[in-house]
């Protein structure tokens, strides 16, 4: 524990830390605890897939993780990629389980793997993780219960997918780039890598090429290139602005953006206003987080460039540099960039959800067009929760195509939503009058379609923190068979009232003779 004295901030943060976690984390199982039906399987062990099982298993419902990984890659995406990284928001807003201590503002990877592995501990998911089993196919059985890839590895009442947002480094061949005598590396694979006194091209223009940045001002390089084929906006790293931003809640660009977008050009980027994208508004992608990246252009270091790569030469890359506005492979200058190091910030493949069932994935209501963009309106017993797809490649013609949720936000993949959608999950699982049918799920989508007629983007495509508030809010409280379970599905406590109705309700089915026989997966609520 800090010291209240010498550190008033961070005693204060380990006090509210510890608030949250003894109000809210539900009591691990005992050990050998049986916990009983609904049993539900969880695909993927990073952050998501972790959390999403702790609170299962701390309200009494038992769960498999299924992990493609080995043992090494419990933590999923955090895992994999360097010592360096770390988070670029505020902890406060990543807080994937209520339990989660952090010791300080912005935790470094190795802190955030273990967190995720003592709670993975704490929660004895240890006797619950299959690793190396990638999910390869999901189907019912005749009374209507999920399988995953074989029979043996049991039936389940509902599924969490949790398979992330970054899956497999993406590594483009760009044209000669066998020719470079230099090394070329992707970024999240930089751990030991000497920079001291090199110049280093980053080739990307997302939060990864910023983070390659940081690194190679850490390791002191003589001189930084980013090539930034497209504009981002970048927001500063200030917990407050990061918050205020999330508080938009109609959750997509609005009459209003050009206010927090001119503050943001007059104070953040200042004599830098020309790397602000011109035709992207704020609430149209996700920004990058980060105050450094603009400190180290002013200071020389670094070089921010927008344009498009024509090829690699001996010692660089061949580069069109583009003036602001000049759409991409527009005319521009041709620029020699010298270089020791070529890093490839070029992102990562998207995980895949192929492998649920088809019906899934139909238009109009295909990802991210889902119930509460996470629950497929097929089949409410399925939770898709922080899981990511390129807006414009939403089919599934093939197996390399992807699908998803999590599309751009101002917001985190990593807080207190995990443990909301897991629980509205379990609302959905043991409360059949709850349940959604297909076209009341349906309607909903369509709704928040006209909701956000006006916004640049698809209604889905873009969702701030506050808007997520609002459609469980929506959903849950001013619901009438569901809001006995808003406390609970907001806060992961108060489970003992809704239930204790629900057996009362299951009581009287029966004495009417009515079928309880359902299963999870079929929706009988709007
Ligand atoms: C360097 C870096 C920094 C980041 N910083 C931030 C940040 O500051 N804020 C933020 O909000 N986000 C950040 N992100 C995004 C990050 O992906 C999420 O915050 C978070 O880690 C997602 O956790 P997850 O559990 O949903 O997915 P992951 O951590 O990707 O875990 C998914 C797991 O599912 C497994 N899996 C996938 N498919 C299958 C399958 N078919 N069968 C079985 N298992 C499967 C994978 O092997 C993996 O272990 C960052 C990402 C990177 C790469
Ligand atoms: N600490 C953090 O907050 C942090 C750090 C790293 C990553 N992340 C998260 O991880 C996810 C991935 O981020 P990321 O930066 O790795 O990937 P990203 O957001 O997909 O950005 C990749 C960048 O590479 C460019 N690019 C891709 N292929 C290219 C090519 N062939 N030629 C030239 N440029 C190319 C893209 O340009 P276009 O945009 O034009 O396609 C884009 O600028 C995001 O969700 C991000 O928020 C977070």
């Amino acid at each position: 524990m800090e010291s209240p004295i010498l550190h008033p901030f961070a005693f204060l943060y380990q006090i509210i830390q510890w608030l949250i976690n003894t109000i809210f984390s539900p009591d691990p199982p005992a050990p050998g605890e049986k916990l009983g039906r609904p049993k539900i399987a969880i695909i993927g062990a990073g952050l998501t897939g972790v959390s999403a099982a702790s609170h299962c298993v701390g309200h009494g419902f038992d769960v498999q993780i299924f992990e493609a990984g080995p043992r090494e890659h419990l933590g999923g995406i955090w895992s994999k990629v360097n010592n360096t990284s770390g988070l670029q928001i505020h902890s406060l807003m990543y807080r994937f389980n209520p339990s989660v201590k952090w010791k300080g503002g912005y935790p470094n990877r190795e802190q955030i793997v273990s967190q995720i592995t003592e709670l993975w501990k704490r929660y004895g998911l240890e006797s619950k993780t299959k690793f190396n089993t990638p999910v390869e196919k999901v189907y019912q059985d005749e009374k209507g219960r999920w399988v995953i890839n074989k029979t043996s590895e049991g039936r389940f009442d509902g599924i969490i997918a949790a398979v992330g947002t970054c899956g497999d480094a993406k590594m483009p061949h760009i044209t000669k780039q066998e020719v470079f005598k230099g090394e070329i590396y992707h970024s999240s694979d930089l751990d030991g890598k000497q920079a001291k006194g090199k110049s280093i091209i980053v080739i990307g223009g997302g939060a990864s090429a910023v983070e390659a940045l940081e690194f190679a001002s850490h390791e002191e390089a003589e001189k930084i290139y980013i090539l930034a084929r497209s504009d981002k906006w970048i927001i500063p790293r200030n917990m407050f602005v990061n918050i205020a931003l999330s508080l938009n809640i109609f959750g997509g660009q609005t009459i209003f953006s050009w206010i927090p977008e001119l503050l943001l050009k007059k104070f953040f980027y200042r004599d830098l206003e020309d790397l602000a994208p011109t035709h992207k508004g704020l609430f149209t992608g996700t920004p990058m987080v980060n105050s450094d990246v603009m400190d180290k252009v002013r200071s020389g270091k670094a070089e921010w460039l927008r344009g498009d790569i024509e090829s690699f030469t001996q010692d660089g890359i061949k580069f069109n540099v583009r003036a602001k506005g000049v759409p991409v492979d527009g005319p521009g200058k041709v620029r020699i960039i010298k270089g020791d190091i070529v890093v490839m910030a070029t992102g990562y493949d998207r995980p895949s959800l192929n492998f649920l069932p088809d019906s899934n994935f139909e238009e109009p209501y295909a990802p991210p067009n889902w119930y509460l963009q996470t629950f497929p309106p097929q089949h409410p017993s399925i939770c898709c929760n922080n899981w990511y797809v390129p807006p414009s490649k939403i089919k599934k013609e093939n197996q390399l195509i992807q699908y998803s949720t999590y599309v751009n936000a101002i917001g985190t993949v990593g807080n207190w939503h995990i443990g909301i959608y897991t629980r509205i999950l379990l609302m959905f699982l043991s409360d059949p009058l709850t349940r959604p049918r297909t076209f009341w799920m349906q309607r909903w989508i369509d709704m928040t379609r006209v909701l956000k007629k006006f916004a640049p983007t698809n209604a889905f495509d873009f969702f701030t923190y506050l808007e997520l508030v609002w459609w469980f809010t929506f959903c849950i409280a001013i619901n009438p068979f569901r809001c006995k379970w808003a406390f609970f599905v907001f806060f992961g406590i108060g489970h003992g009232l809704p239930r204790r109705v629900v057996d009362a309700e299951d009581k009287l089915r029966h004495s009417l003779g009515m079928n309880n026989g359902d299963t999870c997966d079929v929706g009988k609520s709007f």
